[in-house]
Protein backbone atom coordinates (compact mmCIF):
# COMPACT_ATOMS: atom_id res chain seq x y z
CA UNK A 1 0.00 0.00 0.00
CA UNK A 2 0.69 3.81 -1.03
CA UNK A 3 1.18 5.79 2.30
CA UNK A 4 2.84 8.97 0.48
CA UNK A 5 0.96 12.01 -1.11
CA UNK A 6 3.49 13.95 -3.30
CA UNK A 7 2.21 16.83 -4.52
CA UNK A 8 3.55 17.94 -7.97
CA UNK A 9 2.56 21.11 -10.54
CA UNK A 10 3.98 24.27 -11.97
CA UNK A 11 5.54 27.16 -9.92
CA UNK A 12 2.43 28.47 -8.14
CA UNK A 13 -0.27 25.97 -8.55
CA UNK A 14 -0.37 25.48 -4.95
CA UNK A 15 2.01 22.60 -3.84
CA UNK A 16 2.70 23.94 -0.24
CA UNK A 17 -0.07 25.54 0.57
CA UNK A 18 -2.60 22.79 -0.36
CA UNK A 19 0.50 20.36 1.33
CA UNK A 20 0.20 22.35 4.53
CA UNK A 21 -3.54 21.71 4.84
CA UNK A 22 -2.86 17.89 3.81
CA UNK A 23 -0.58 17.96 6.72
CA UNK A 24 -2.45 19.10 9.00
CA UNK A 25 -5.93 17.47 8.29
CA UNK A 26 -4.40 14.32 7.98
CA UNK A 27 -1.82 14.91 11.08
CA UNK A 28 0.97 14.18 8.83
CA UNK A 29 4.55 15.25 8.25
CA UNK A 30 4.51 17.88 5.52
CA UNK A 31 8.24 17.92 3.83
CA UNK A 32 9.16 21.02 1.97
CA UNK A 33 11.77 19.59 -0.83
CA UNK A 34 13.03 23.29 -1.93
CA UNK A 35 12.83 23.84 2.12
CA UNK A 36 15.28 20.80 2.38
CA UNK A 37 17.50 21.45 -0.43
CA UNK A 38 18.13 24.84 0.89
CA UNK A 39 18.98 23.34 4.42
CA UNK A 40 21.54 21.13 3.41
CA UNK A 41 23.10 23.30 1.34
CA UNK A 42 22.80 25.96 3.36
CA UNK A 43 21.83 28.97 1.40
CA UNK A 44 18.68 29.69 -0.60
CA UNK A 45 17.31 28.17 -3.70
CA UNK A 46 17.98 31.86 -5.23
CA UNK A 47 22.06 31.46 -4.62
CA UNK A 48 22.08 27.23 -5.20
CA UNK A 49 21.14 28.69 -9.10
CA UNK A 50 22.78 31.76 -9.03
CA UNK A 51 26.31 30.32 -7.79
CA UNK A 52 26.09 27.11 -9.12
CA UNK A 53 23.98 26.54 -11.51
CA UNK A 54 20.76 24.75 -12.30
CA UNK A 55 22.24 21.64 -13.17
CA UNK A 56 23.84 21.54 -9.59
CA UNK A 57 20.62 22.30 -7.81
CA UNK A 58 18.95 19.64 -10.39
CA UNK A 59 21.36 17.39 -8.79
CA UNK A 60 20.49 18.15 -5.64
CA UNK A 61 16.94 17.40 -6.18
CA UNK A 62 17.64 13.96 -7.23
CA UNK A 63 19.84 12.95 -3.98
CA UNK A 64 16.80 14.62 -1.42
CA UNK A 65 14.07 13.21 -3.62
CA UNK A 66 16.17 9.94 -3.39
CA UNK A 67 15.81 10.37 0.83
CA UNK A 68 12.42 11.70 1.02
CA UNK A 69 11.08 9.20 -1.10
CA UNK A 70 11.74 6.33 1.21
CA UNK A 71 9.30 7.99 4.10
CA UNK A 72 6.24 6.71 5.13
CA UNK A 73 3.13 8.64 5.66
CA UNK A 74 4.65 11.89 4.39
CA UNK A 75 2.96 14.93 2.43
CA UNK A 76 5.74 15.96 -0.05
CA UNK A 77 5.65 19.38 -1.49
CA UNK A 78 7.94 18.71 -4.54
CA UNK A 79 9.62 21.86 -6.54
CA UNK A 80 8.18 22.58 -10.16
CA UNK A 81 11.00 21.14 -11.68
CA UNK A 82 11.34 17.90 -10.36
CA UNK A 83 9.12 15.70 -13.18
CA UNK A 84 12.00 16.53 -15.37
CA UNK A 85 14.53 13.57 -14.04
CA UNK A 86 12.09 10.40 -14.62
CA UNK A 87 13.83 8.81 -11.90
CA UNK A 88 12.44 11.10 -9.01
CA UNK A 89 8.94 9.93 -10.13
CA UNK A 90 9.81 6.33 -10.37
CA UNK A 91 11.39 6.92 -6.36
CA UNK A 92 8.48 8.92 -5.33
CA UNK A 93 5.91 6.66 -6.90
CA UNK A 94 7.30 3.72 -4.92
CA UNK A 95 5.74 4.16 -1.79
CA UNK A 96 3.68 7.08 -2.67
CA UNK A 97 0.45 8.19 -4.94
CA UNK A 98 1.47 11.53 -7.23
CA UNK A 99 -0.95 14.18 -7.58
CA UNK A 100 -0.27 17.14 -10.12
CA UNK A 101 -2.07 20.47 -9.34
CA UNK A 102 -2.92 21.90 -12.51
CA UNK A 103 -3.30 26.21 -13.13
CA UNK A 104 -3.81 28.07 -16.04
CA UNK A 105 -0.48 30.34 -17.40
CA UNK A 106 -2.56 33.32 -16.42
CA UNK A 107 -3.55 32.25 -13.03
CA UNK A 108 0.05 30.94 -12.62
CA UNK A 109 1.47 34.51 -13.40
CA UNK A 110 -1.05 36.47 -10.35
CA UNK A 111 0.35 34.00 -7.88
CA UNK A 112 3.82 34.20 -8.71
CA UNK A 113 3.37 37.72 -9.24
CA UNK A 114 4.69 39.29 -5.81
CA UNK A 115 7.08 36.39 -5.68
CA UNK A 116 11.23 36.86 -5.73
CA UNK A 117 12.44 33.87 -4.62
CA UNK A 118 11.86 31.63 -7.67
CA UNK A 119 15.44 32.31 -10.27
CA UNK A 120 13.14 31.01 -13.24
CA UNK A 121 10.67 34.01 -12.62
CA UNK A 122 13.68 36.27 -12.70
CA UNK A 123 12.84 37.40 -16.21
CA UNK A 124 11.59 40.60 -17.99
CA UNK A 125 8.68 38.49 -19.42
CA UNK A 126 7.10 36.38 -16.74
CA UNK A 127 3.96 35.67 -18.69
CA UNK A 128 6.07 33.98 -21.95
CA UNK A 129 8.47 32.38 -19.76
CA UNK A 130 5.54 30.55 -17.30
CA UNK A 131 3.74 29.91 -21.17
CA UNK A 132 7.51 28.90 -22.70
CA UNK A 133 8.39 26.29 -19.45
CA UNK A 134 4.34 25.09 -19.13
CA UNK A 135 4.51 23.92 -22.91
CA UNK A 136 8.16 21.99 -22.67
CA UNK A 137 6.40 20.86 -19.03
CA UNK A 138 3.11 19.66 -19.36
CA UNK A 139 3.71 15.95 -20.85
CA UNK A 140 6.22 15.93 -17.75
CA UNK A 141 3.87 16.76 -15.19
CA UNK A 142 0.69 14.18 -16.98
CA UNK A 143 2.94 11.49 -17.76
CA UNK A 144 3.99 11.60 -14.12
CA UNK A 145 0.60 12.19 -12.76
CA UNK A 146 -1.60 9.11 -10.59
CA UNK A 147 -4.29 12.09 -10.69
CA UNK A 148 -4.89 15.71 -11.67
CA UNK A 149 -6.73 18.54 -10.27
CA UNK A 150 -7.36 21.82 -12.28
CA UNK A 151 -6.58 24.56 -9.10
CA UNK A 152 -6.86 27.61 -11.43
CA UNK A 153 -10.62 28.40 -9.69
CA UNK A 154 -10.50 26.41 -6.71
CA UNK A 155 -9.35 27.43 -3.08
CA UNK A 156 -6.72 25.70 -1.62
CA UNK A 157 -9.12 24.38 1.00
CA UNK A 158 -11.37 22.81 -1.97
CA UNK A 159 -8.20 21.59 -3.77
CA UNK A 160 -7.03 19.80 -0.37
CA UNK A 161 -10.47 18.16 0.17
CA UNK A 162 -10.31 16.78 -3.59
CA UNK A 163 -7.19 15.43 -2.63
CA UNK A 164 -8.46 13.48 0.36
CA UNK A 165 -11.38 12.52 -1.24
CA UNK A 166 -9.62 10.93 -4.56
CA UNK A 167 -7.20 9.30 -2.19
CA UNK A 168 -10.67 8.10 -0.31
CA UNK A 169 -11.72 5.79 -3.46
CA UNK A 170 -8.02 4.60 -4.42
CA UNK A 171 -7.94 0.98 -2.94
CA UNK A 172 -3.96 1.17 -3.53
CA UNK A 173 -3.39 4.30 -1.18
CA UNK A 174 -3.51 3.89 2.57
CA UNK A 175 -3.86 6.81 5.00
C1 LIG B 1 11.44 25.32 -9.87
C2 LIG B 1 10.47 25.51 -8.92
C3 LIG B 1 10.75 25.96 -7.57
C4 LIG B 1 12.19 25.58 -7.17
C5 LIG B 1 13.15 26.09 -8.19
C6 LIG B 1 12.88 25.52 -9.59
C7 LIG B 1 11.06 24.87 -11.22
O1 LIG B 1 9.84 25.36 -6.66
O2 LIG B 1 12.34 24.20 -7.03
O3 LIG B 1 13.06 27.48 -8.19
O4 LIG B 1 11.94 24.42 -11.97
O5 LIG B 1 9.85 24.90 -11.54
P1 LIG B 1 8.29 25.81 -6.54
O6 LIG B 1 7.55 25.04 -7.58
O7 LIG B 1 7.92 25.39 -5.17
O8 LIG B 1 8.22 27.28 -6.75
Amino acid sequence: MKTNIVLIGFMGAGKTEVGKILAARLGRKLVEMDRLIAEWVGKPIARIFDEDGEVAFRELEITITREVARGRNLVVACGGGVVLNMINIDRLREQGRVIYLHASPEIILKRVSGSTERPLMNTPDRAQRIKGLMVFRKPFYERAADMTIDTSRLSINTVAERVIRKLGEDEGFCF
